[in-house]
């Protein structure tokens, strides 16, 4: 009854030209071999989103920003807001990925705000959370992913809960080609999935999609797949190629 998601986070990859050449790509390739029960997503660089938008059949393909501004406008040079992203056709927006967290110190209260906006704007956050190598090698990781939930997204409304796809990232499983194993995968989307039960209930862990993301690649995504709480994956470099990310997307 849950979506299946599978997202292509492209980060700060591709020029213009060569964003909208793979969006033609991918849209091309899951018209013709995609399966249909997938949402497929793909999460370009702000300057491509109206472009991408613009090539993708809607019905097949959605559009995704990889973070927005914490303000819904005003003078704060550089930044894209929410209303910005949303006119270009762009769906979802990718909120709170480790990248981001690290290089650009995004809090908690920064990400409440920008949950937000992004929820009373009409657009669906994929919310990531995950830990880093040194807290999964002191065996405390659900504990620091329930601390990063609880004040985050935990503190929405039921309503607005359940407009949230989540994204478990491990850090030292992004881009490093050392994938979460499908039972650490499993293990913990299942205590997500268990805190969401204790929070909003039964029928709201049933609805929530929750994403595995970290080296997801052709190569494995099907056994991850398969595991009952993995909904589908957020797809760092293997999003960049067309065929890769097709085949991820018939992973299921
Ligand atoms: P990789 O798939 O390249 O490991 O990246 C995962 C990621 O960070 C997606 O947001």
């Amino acid at each position: 009854m849950r979506k299946k998601i599978v997202a292509g986070n492209w980060k700060c990859n591709t020029t213009l030209s060569e964003g909208i050449a793979l969006a033609k790509q991918v849209n091309q390739l899951v018209a013709e071999r995609g399966n249909k029960e997938t949402v497929v997503v793909l999460g370009t660089p702000f300057t491509h989103l109206a472009s991408v938008a613009a090539v993708v059949d809607p019905a097949r393909v959605s559009v995704s920003a990889q973070n927005c501004a914490a303000e819904p406008k005003g003078a704060f040079t550089g930044e894209v807001s929410v209303a910005m992203i949303q006119s270009t056709g762009a769906t979802y927006v990718i909120l709170g990925h480790s990248e981001r967290r690290e290089y650009y110190h995004e809090t908690s209260a920064i990400l409440n705000k920008k949950v937000a906006l992004t929820l009373a704007q009409g657009l669906t956050p994929i919310y990531c959370c995950g830990e880093a190598l040194e807290i999964r090698e002191a065996g405390t990781q659900n504990a620091f992913v329930q601390q990063q939930l609880e004040e985050t997204i935990f503190l929405l409304s039921p309503e607005d809960f359940g407009k949230i796809v989540i994204a478990y990232e491990p850090i030292w499983a992004i881009g490093t080609g050392r994938t979460a194993s499908s039972q650490q995968a499993q293990e913990m989307l299942a205590f997500i999935r268990g805190l969401i039960v204790a929070k909003f209930g039964e029928a709201a862990a049933a609805a929530c999609s929750i994403l595995y993301g970290g080296s997801c690649s052709p190569a494995n995504a099907q056994e991850l797949f398969s595991q009952p709480d993995i909904d589908g994956g957020l797809i760092g470099g293997a999003s960049l190629k067309a065929e890769d990310f097709l085949a991820i997307v018939n992973a299921f």
